[in-house]
């Protein structure tokens, strides 16, 4: 191996007790985290499992979007869930605070939303976050949540993302300790997934880092782009888009392009 393995017991450790990292599975290599997390959970896994892998071969992204995963670098992770249909909305946004709150105490750097869970430093991606679920007529069966986050790549290395995404790395300028990364972020998750578990919402706090708002934005949202002003969001997180004639529409979900930044 010509790169430090993440240590998968350390991080045990770390969540004794904790629901998040119950169970730990590390790959060296695997297609996506994502399809071996749904395969444990159709098998009846319990939640709080956790699948990480050194390297994807075929990670995905938001939209069916390849995700870049090189060996040894980042952190690729997917874990099952089980919570109530109701509380499914605010999974993503606990996911996105756990790294968010993960970078900030890592790094003192002050990490940015972009509506509804990209984290970004100095306005490009450093992680990403896919939520897949299993549902039946009668609810929920199961949500796998995924999370990418980039540590230590350069970025410029896949011209397909250079301009778009970061990595601390190219933040700080330093490597990071992968290990500790992972054990900051799912520490915090599994701190604000039970908050969202008790029916707490993470809606306020989630909105606070929203750099989207007040800006003037296109949503892809089904077959349609819709474009507006970000003005604010709803309860749910739904972006609410203020239309040129005046009107109001809640987005539910979809991909934020920053138009312009201007006001
Ligand atoms: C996005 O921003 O489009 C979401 C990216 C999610 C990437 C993670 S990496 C771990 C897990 N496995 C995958 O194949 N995708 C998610």
């Amino acid at each position: 191996m010509a790169f430090e393995e993440l240590d998968v017991q350390l991080v045990q450790r770390a969540l004794a007790g904790c629901t998040i990292g119950r169970r730990i599975l590390y790959h060296g290599q695997v297609g996506s985290t994502m399809d071996e997390a749904r395969l444990l959970a159709e098998g009846g896994e319990p939640e709080g499992t956790v699948v990480i892998a050194e390297e994807q071969t075929a990670g995905r992204g938001r939209f069916n979007r390849a995700w870049v995963s090189p060996p040894g670098e980042n952190l690729a992770f997917s874990v099952v869930l089980r919570p109530a249909q109701a509380q499914l909305r605010y999974v993503n946004m606990a996911a996105t605070l756990a790294v968010a709150g993960a970078v900030e105490a890592l790094t003192g750097l002050q990490p940015a939303i972009k509506w509804p869970n990209d984290v970004r430093l100095g306005g490009k991606k450093v992680s990403g976050i896919l939520i897949e679920t299993s549902m039946v007529e009668a609810g929920l069966r199961y949500a796998v949540l995924g999370i990418g986050l980039n540590v230590n790549m350069d970025p410029s290395r896949f011209p397909e993302i250079a301009d778009l995404a970061t990595s601390l790395l190219r933040e700080t300028g330093r490597k990071a300790d992968r290990t500790r990364v992972l054990q900051e972020v799912l520490v915090r998750l599994d701190d604000l997934y039970q908050a969202v578990r008790n029916g707490g919402s993470l809606v306020s706090r989630w909105a606070s880092m929203l750099e989207t708002l007040g800006k003037v934005v296109q949503v892809r949202w089904r077959d349609q782009v819709l474009e507006g002003r970000a003005t604010g969001v709803d309860d749910e997180g739904n972006l609410l888009l203020r239309q040129p004639d005046g009107s109001t529409i809640p987005v539910v979900a979809g991909e934020v392009t920053l138009q312009s930044s201007r006001g």
